[in-house]
């Protein structure tokens, strides 16, 4: 199976096409042809070596976790999917692969494809929609009335926070320049350098954090007592949280199938709809990821292997 493989940790590895073992998924797992692999600002990350107390890698790698495919083989054990679903998914940052013609990750890992869900824009959903549904629901639990502010909110978890917020919850979105909103969704848009902004901040019950740095002292030295932050680039200071007294997390993304599942079908739903990523092929995918892992690219990244449903 051909894959694109890294060598090693540094700032900008040698990437190149290769081949990968080509196994039959064990117990509990599945094999998926991939059709489309969206790149995430975590595989720069993973490549210059920054996430090694969360993500040892071992080489060659093969970068890639978040992706589009159809099942082409089941372990043994796997009654809830079959031969030919279209899927998407996402795999343990340790294993990667998904910059590859397949990848084998365990069935929980994978969720079905509604009907009419483009794979280039399926794999743009697992982790960036994955964490902040996770950030929303199963942490912030944001509720009606509520003041949500998303700082960082012109990237790609910040417009599908945006998307996911529930009805009723004023969404306030920190960023250079407002992207990614629509009618369906609305958000007021703040600069971090409005004289304004921590007044903003202060009436915030919710924050998602998808910034980190400057900006996340700031506001937390701002919020309310009773507010709650869930950060997912750097964890809060500890001693910054306590003096506020606020309820502050450090999230990690766990891929679940039942995230998958709810995110895929709000994008069947069109309350999703990540931005319209580029599109390069798997010939090409050694210099675009150089590119992109040198940070010499803007928006979203998606691989496609010229195979669909
Ligand atoms: N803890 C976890 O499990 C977890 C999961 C997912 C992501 N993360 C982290 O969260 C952070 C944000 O991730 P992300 O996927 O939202 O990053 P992203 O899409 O690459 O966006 C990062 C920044 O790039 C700029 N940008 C994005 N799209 C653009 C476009 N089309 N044109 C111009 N500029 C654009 C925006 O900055 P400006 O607004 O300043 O222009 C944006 O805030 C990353 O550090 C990531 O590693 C953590």
């Amino acid at each position: 199976m051909r894959a694109l493989l890294i060598d090693g940790y540094a700032p900008v590895p040698s990437a190149h096409l290769g081949t990968a073992a080509d196994v039959r998924p064990g117990p509990g797992e599945v094999r998926i042809r991939v059709e489309a692999a969206a790149l995430n600002p975590l595989d720069a990350k993973l490549a210059h070596g920054d996430m090694t107390g969360w993500f040892p890698l071992a080489f060659p790698y093969v970068p890639g976790t978040d992706f589009a495919g159809v099942v082409d083989a089941l372990g043994e054990a796997v009654t809830d999917l079959r031969l030919g679903d279209a899927v998407l998914g996402r795999s343990d940052p340790v294993a990667g692969g998904a910059l590859a013609e397949a990848i084998i990750v365990p069935a929980r890992c994978v969720t079905r494809r509604p009907e009419g869900l483009d794979g280039s824009i399926a794999a743009c959903l697992p982790t960036p929609a994955g964490i902040a549904y996770q950030a929303l629901f199963d942490h912030l639990r944001v509720p009606e009335g509520a003041v949500l502010l998303i700082l960082g909110a012109g990237g790609a978890v910040g417009r599908a926070a945006i998307q996911l917020a529930p009805a009723g919850v004023e969404v306030v979105a920190c960023a250079g320049q407002p992207r990614g909103t629509d009618p369906a969704s609305p958000a007021r848009w703040v600069r971090p350098d409005e004289p304004d902004f921590l007044r903003v901040a202060a009436k915030a019950d919710c924050v998602l954090d998808c910034a980190g740095g400057e900006i996340q002292h700031r506001v937390i030295a701002a919020m309310h007592p009773r507010a709650k932050l869930a950060a997912i680039v750097a964890p809060a200071d500890e001693a910054a949280v306590v003096a506020r007294g606020i309820d502050a997390a450090f999230l990690v993304l766990e891929t679940r199938r039942d995230t998958l599942a709810a995110i895929a079908d709000a994008a069947a739903r069109g309350v999703l709809h990540p931005e319209a990523p580029a599109v390069f092929g798997f010939e090409e995918s050694a210099a675009t990821y150089r590119d992109y892992v040198a940070g010499r690219t803007i928006g979203k990244l998606v691989m496609t292997t010229g195979g669909g449903r």
